[in-house]
């Protein structure tokens, strides 16, 4: 061949990989909605930046077969490319090639660009379409899948990790998601399961179909395995890319500063009328969060899951901070099992991240009752006490009202390692409920209403906690951007150690 010959041949090779399973599967893909796996790539990296890796890679399973089916880059398009000119790794599964199925060379070429993303400093993002297993490969593939979770957990913390569920993801290859950062699902398309509606059926008898079993309301909702849901592939990759604005490439940088234009010194006086004058009353804490963060604007994962509070990433000051917020409106913002997942997880996530936390409080206390206590409550709200007491980056508390008891100290108290503590006068910081309080104390007492009212004056307030230096400033609402901008300024070259060890052992 001359040299020309071997240009063009190479070309030729090129094209053969890029058309995926054929013509006849694309259109399938496009039928039910989708994109294809590099469709879905070039839609989502900046324009032309893709540098593909591995794409002569094939199998090499004689089971069944095997060795007579070509299978275009085995299934996967893997590579880095740009966000907003930031490098980051992606790898998509090609569900036109043998259903997207994941065999030894596929697993190979994703745990590849993990390894990369980990050594470079870079994120990485997985777009999940696979029948699972490549059933043909046997314990091949099951090893691919190994070498994929221990990726996924040794990028843990070190660099961010996403996955978008674009189509099935079925069995054992739930778990590399699951081990993963975040998890967005596009409606309709995605399922995620372990078992299927059929061995559901075979094993315990419960008929169930595949939407109500692993579909994307159902993860959004209420099993919380995913943090986003999506209205079709192109919405989803926007929102990633939205995401990523927030996060830092790497736990060795800062996240990323930008101009947003809302100024430092804006206050609202819209927030010194925000908080019901009946202490029962619920408000949206919403209203609060978009008020103080840079143009109100906010990306929150888990949003339809334990709505009882909120945990979102924002900017102020240009930065990015986290929130963790007690939602009145929900269930009175008690905290229970799932919301205290919710939040340790996300307090984690910051803290790896250097995420500044932001704590804004509003809550009455865990919520009691044999559920909650079979559930293990005591397990799970000790990880929220856990992820605050273990986490060095700053962190601001804003008591806007109730802050009872445990709970007051689980939404990060100064004695679990908050740097600032700030309250509004309507804060009321006491040991437990006022009413519930004033009737044990006085409960012989013959003027036990009006000693309860004077507890009330006098307990549930923020005056106590601040004269015993427990709380730092008791401020006028409207400031409270202002003041929590200040503070994080006065925190950006905070550093503070933990004592050496493997790792410790959080409650699970
Ligand atoms: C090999 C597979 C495959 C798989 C799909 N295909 N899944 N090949 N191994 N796991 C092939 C199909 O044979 C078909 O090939 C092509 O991909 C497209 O699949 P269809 O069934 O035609 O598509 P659709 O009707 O859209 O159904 C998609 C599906 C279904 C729901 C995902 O394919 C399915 O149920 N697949 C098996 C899912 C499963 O049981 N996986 C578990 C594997 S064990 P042709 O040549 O006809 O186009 C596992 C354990 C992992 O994952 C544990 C890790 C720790």
């Amino acid at each position: 061949m001359t040299t020309q010959e071997k240009i063009e041949d190479m070309f030729a090779r090129y094209e053969k990989i890029e058309a995926g399973g054929g013509a006849k599967r694309v259109g399938k893909q496009h039928d039910a909605g989708k994109m294809t796996a590099r469709e879905r790539i070039n839609s989502f990296l900046d324009e032309g930046s893709f540098v593909e890796l591995d794409k002569f890679v094939e199998h090499r399973c004689s089971n069944f077969g095997q060795e007579k089916k070509y299978l275009a880059g085995d299934g996967v398009v893997t590579g880095y490319g740009t966000v907003n000119g930031r490098t980051v790794f992606v790898y998509a599964q090609d569900f036109t090639v043998e259903g997207g199925s994941l065999g030894e060379m596929h697993a190979n070429k994703i745990a590849k660009v993990q390894a990369m993303a980990l050594k470079t400093g870079a994120p990485i993002v997985g777009m999940e379409d696979s029948g699972g297993a490549r059933i043909q490969e046997a314990t091949d593939a099951l090893a691919g899948f190994g070498k994929m979770f221990k990726q996924n957990t040794l990028a843990s913390g070190v660099i961010p990790q996403i996955s978008a569920i674009m189509g099935p993801c079925a069995g054992g290859a739930v778990y590399s998601p699951a081990l993963t950062d975040f998890i967005y699902m596009v409606k309709k398309n995605s399922k995620m399961f372990i078992t299927g509606p059929e061995v559901v059926k075979t094993v315990t008898g419960e008929e169930v179909g595949q939407e109500d079993l692993g579909g994307t309301f159902t993860h959004c909702t209420r099993s919380g395995v995913a943090d986003f849901p999506a209205e079709n592939d192109a919405d989803c990759l926007e929102q990633i890319r939205y995401l990523l604005s927030f996060l830092p490439s790497n736990n060795r940088e800062n996240p990323p500063v930008y101009d947003t234009g809302d100024s430092a010194y804006r206050m609202d006086e819209s927030l010194n009328t925000v908080i019901p004058d009946g202490p029962q009353m619920p408000y949206d804490m919403y209203k609060v969060i978009r008020s103080i963060v840079d143009n109100g604007e906010y990306v929150e994962p888990h949003r339809m899951y334990a709505r009882n509070i909120i945990t979102c990433l924002a900017r102020m000051d240009g930065s990015t901070v986290g929130i963790i917020a007690n939602q009145p409106r929900i269930m009175a913002g008690c905290l229970d099992i799932n919301a205290s997942d919710k939040a340790a997880r996300f307090i984690r996530f910051c803290d790896a991240f250097r995420i500044p936390l932001i704590n804004i409080v509003d809550v009455p206390g865990f919520l009691p009752g044999t559920d909650q206590e079979y559930g293990g409550i005591i397990r799970h709200g000790a990880k929220m006490l856990y992820a605050y007491c273990e986490a060095t980056v700053p962190k601001i508390t804003l008591v806007t009202r109730k802050a009872y008891g445990g709970a007051y100290l689980a939404m990060c108290a100064q004695d679990l390692g908050a740097d600032h503590v700030i309250a509004w006068p309507t804060a009321e910081i006491a040991v437990m409920g006022p009413q519930g309080a004033a009737k044990i104390i006085f409960r012989k007492d013959p003027d036990v209403e009006q000693k309860t009212q004077e507890y009330i004056t006098n307990f549930a307030t923020p005056y106590y906690a601040a004269k015993h230096g427990m709380v730092e400033m008791v401020i006028e609402p409207k400031t409270t951007r202002p003041i929590l901008i200040k503070a994080l300024r006065m925190l950006k070259s905070k550093q503070e150690d933990r004592p050496t060890k493997k790792h410790g052992n959080i409650p699970l």
